[in-house]
């Protein structure tokens, strides 16, 4: 079959430019192009300030761009000269009408299909690595087919990624495995294979997974969905930890010994956060599919994670004396995990606006994340519009006078931060609240602070 010498990525957010740039680095002789319709996100990553943090990811760039790696915001040229298509938008949960808040508002993927005929002279293959409901690549081959020009025949194969923030690069450079899915036909089976033989140059054979269309798309929701769904396990343990005395690290290091289980992700937390938990485990629950039980089950999923953020936030409230009303707190971390500035469905967010609606007056750190976000997410005003606003967002980390720590998010450099000193500044009983089990709670307590973590309880030195 006919090597692949040119691609065009569709979307140059979190999986679109990492994959491409692992593809530029990978195979020289095939040229890649990451178009997007946002011309300042194109410009971004044609300058040396990228939109997005990834480790890694600027070094891959800067080997590539230029050479084989194109960003592009033309819609027309880079797709009209693209043997394959990688169709990377984001497909978020639908925020209005029929399926509101579970259904995938599938927009933008509607949207890539249609710059994709617009343009195609020639036949391509076009591969969803998009997350999307089963079934999706049926609604781009009939609008590719419907609008096919005589002799032009596209193919849509399912690739979906498994990449996660903060890894993307190593994930990519060394997948568990690569799902290709494809329609049983010789036209599609030529391009799983001609897709196969790119992931072949680095991927190992056995890695490289193919199946058809609906079990790739599925495997992708039922992964995540699990992976949710094991957090969402661990976490409704610690609740019961903190009720009886049990400590959740304990309990999962046992849970985890077995080879069935597995030791990872099972970190309880304050709750999971990210674009892709929530609304691929409630896409999976198929509510459209007329199957309630199966939603149901894959809700409660969401439902305790949306729990356990509030549960976190309510003991905040509660420990420090049933009020936090004009009390200066300091959030370290705001992204929704560490090695990433993305703050998509950040717990951090929810437990903030809870504490901002107490009265609380918060000043949030976070090494990766712009401040301007952070008072976006929050809903609050520019500093320069209202002087005593309740969110103050720091670019050096400090607890000058606050009542209590409380992380967010798990950056390694918060467990190297000097305790006592910070506990010196401190308004006193200073509490420390750590919502990702991260630092070393006896060293805390010997200093003197009061420390609640997630599923454990611990000896808070006095009443
Ligand atoms: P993203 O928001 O970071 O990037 C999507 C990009 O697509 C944006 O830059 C947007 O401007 C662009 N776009 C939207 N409509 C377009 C159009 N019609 N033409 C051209 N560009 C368009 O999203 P993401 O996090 O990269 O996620 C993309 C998809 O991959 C989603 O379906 C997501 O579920 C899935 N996914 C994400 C991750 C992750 O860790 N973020 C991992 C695996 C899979
Ligand atoms: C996830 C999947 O892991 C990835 O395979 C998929 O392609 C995209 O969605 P991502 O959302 O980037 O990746 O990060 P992940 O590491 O899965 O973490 C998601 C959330 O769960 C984070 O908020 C993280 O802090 C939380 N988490 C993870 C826990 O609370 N406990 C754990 O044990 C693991």
């Amino acid at each position: 079959h006919q090597p692949i010498r040119r691609i065009c990525c569709i979307g140059a957010g979190y999986v679109g430019v990492p994959s491409s740039a692992v593809i530029a680095s990978k195979c020289p002789d095939i040229d890649v192009t990451v178009v997007d319709i946002s011309a300042a996100k194109v410009a971004a990553w044609n300058s040396d300030r990228h939109p997005l943090y990834e480790p890694g990811l600027s070094e891959l760039i800067s080997q590539t761009r230029g050479v084989n790696l194109h960003f592009s915001c033309d819609m027309i040229g880079p797709l009209e000269g693209a043997d394959l298509v990688f169709i990377c938008v984001n497909t978020p949960t639908k925020a209005y009408g029929l399926g509101q808040g579970k259904a995938a508002d599938l927009t933008t993927l509607e949207a890539a299909a249609r710059h994709i005929v617009r343009t195609a002279s020639q036949p391509k293959i076009v591969v969803e690595k998009s997350t999307v409901p089963v079934r999706a690549a049926e609604s781009i081959c009939t609008i590719l087919r419907a609008n096919e020009r005589p002799g032009v025949r596209h193919t849509v194969l399912s690739n979906p990624e498994f990449l996660a923030e903060g890894s993307a690069v190593q994930d990519l450079l060394r997948p568990d495995r690569v799902l290709i899915g494809g329609e049983r036909t010789d036209e599609g089976q030529e391009a799983v294979q001609r897709l196969v033989s790119v992931y072949a140059r680095w991927v190992p054979k056995e890695r490289l997974v193919t199946m058809n269309l609906w079990s790739s798309e599925l495997s992708k929701l039922v992964a995540n969905a699990m992976l949710a769904q094991r957090i969402s396990s661990i976490n409704a343990a610690s609740a019961i930890c903190e009720a009886t005395g049990a400590d959740v690290s304990e309990v999962a290091l046992a849970v985890g010994a077995d080879s069935r289980i597995g030791p990872r992700f099972l970190c309880a937390s304050l709750g999971f956060g990210g674009s892709c938990f929530q609304k691929d485990v409630l896409n999976f629950g198929v509510p459209c599919l007329n199957l309630p039980e199966v939603a149901r089950y894959w809700e409660s999923v969401v439902t305790l994670n949306q729990y356990q953020k509030y549960r976190f936030a309510d003991k905040i409230i509660v420990d420090l004396f049933n009020t936090v009303k004009g009390k200066r707190i300091a959030v370290l971390g705001f992204a929704f995990k560490k090695d990433t500035g993305d703050t998509r469905e950040s717990p951090a967010i929810d437990v903030c606006r809870r504490l901002i609606d107490e009265g609380a007056l918060l000043r949030v750190y976070d090494p990766k994340v712009a401040s301007s976000q952070i008072r976006l997410d929050l809903n609050q005003p520019e500093p320069d519009e209202a002087s005593d606003a309740a969110v103050l967002t720091v670019r050096l980390l400090s607890c000058e006078g606050a009542h209590a720590v409380v992380i967010c998010t798990e950056w390694s450099e918060f467990s190297q931060l000097d305790f006592g000193r910070i506990f010196a500044s401190m308004a006193k009983p200073a509490f420390v609240f750590d919502g990702r089990n991260v630092l070393d709670h006896e060293a805390l307590l010997r200093i003197g602070f009061r420390v609640r973590a997630v599923g454990k309880r611990l000896d808070c030195g006095g009443v």
